[in-house]
């Protein structure tokens, strides 16, 4: 939280630039009108608002101490991230935040070499990218990245994909659906998961998609042998105040607003993540 804002106070910022990720996926680099440039932990989410429309929860895609703008990535599904895509060059949105647990990968002990394995579906490239960034930059252990997408066009981050490739993170990408010409693997993430080189024993996982996704991700790689605790699997649910005020992002006995949206898939997660949203 930057001084001299509630919580609840939209902070204005200036959209500075606009990237097409896919047809329907926008990135939105801002930057705050007066203020310092917000402190955040990869993973945490902001809620934007578009003045006069609404107000959405969109994780920072930026990591931490990157250069440039702040940086969100939202795929247009309503009113609200139809009208945050659409903002130009020069407009103004509202940012309040950050909110949220993060990946934790301040605390991912990397003395002994351990392997990180990402798994992302769509979208869920987003929460992560910081993360992924920011270990790479550092370059301390093996990362894997696996991703999916419902065809090539609907992979986000194609240059930071090949970046993080070139720069030794093992990527390997994922369609539902190939085109003519498609020389990469079509099939579900968990496809790939057991044939990645990563150790098990010695890896943490982090893990963000549609929750079905995660859940198979989760006993895919339960079933390698990683410990549950180790994987991290990002819970979203409708958010409103965004800071465990007002119980709409209830799930069990967790606000994932305060007590998530990043959490590790032991115990009662697991279970959870069996729970429909009402
Ligand atoms: C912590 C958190 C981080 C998020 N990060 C991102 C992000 O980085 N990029 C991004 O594009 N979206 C993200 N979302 C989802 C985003 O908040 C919703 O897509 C958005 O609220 C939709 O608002 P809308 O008014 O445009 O559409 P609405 O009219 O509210 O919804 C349109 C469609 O989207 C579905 N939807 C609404 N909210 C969610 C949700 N939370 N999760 C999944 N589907 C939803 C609805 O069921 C409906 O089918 C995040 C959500 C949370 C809780
Ligand atoms: S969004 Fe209000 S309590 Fe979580």
């Amino acid at each position: 939280m930057r001084l001299g804002h509630g919580p609840m106070t939209p902070v204005p910022h200036r959209v500075v630039g606009r990237r097409e990720e896919t047809k329907d996926v926008m990135t939105l680099s801002v930057a705050p009108l007066a203020d310092r440039p917000m402190v955040f932990r990869p993973g945490q989410f902001n809620m934007l608002t578009a003045f006069g429309v609404g107000e959405v929860a969109i994780s920072v895609s930026s990591a931490p101490g990157e250069a440039g703008p702040l940086r969100h990535c939202l795929r247009d599904v309503g009113p609200v991230t139809h009208a945050l895509c659409r903002a130009r060059v020069g407009d103004l949105i509202g940012v309040r935040g950050p909110f949220g647990t993060d990946w934790g990968i301040g605390d991912l002990d990397r003395s002994g070499g351990g392997d990180i394995v990402v798994v992302a579906g769509g979208i869920g490239l987003a929460p992560l990218r910081g993360a992924v960034e920011q270990l790479v930059r550092e370059g301390t252990g093996r990362i894997f990245l696996i991703i999916g997408a419902r065809e090539p066009a609907q992979v986000i981050f194609a240059d930071d994909l090949r970046a993080w490739a070139e720069a030794g993170a093992e990527v390997a990408v994922t369609v539902d659906v190939a085109p003519a010409g498609w020389g990469g693997h079509v099939g579900v993430v968990t496809s790939l998961l057991g044939g990645s080189r990563f150790d098990p024993a010695r890896a943490d996982a982090m893990v963000c998609g549609p929750e079905i996704m995660m859940r198979l991700t989760a006993r895919a790689l339960i079933d390698r042998g990683v410990d549950p605790a180790r994987i991290r699997v990002s819970l979203e649910r409708n958010m409103q105040c965004g800071v465990g005020w007002c119980g709409h992002c209830q799930l069990g006995p967790l606000l994932l607003c305060r007590d998530g949206p990043i959490l590790p898939y032991a115990g009662a997660v697991a279970h959870l993540l069996t729970e429909r949203e009402r």
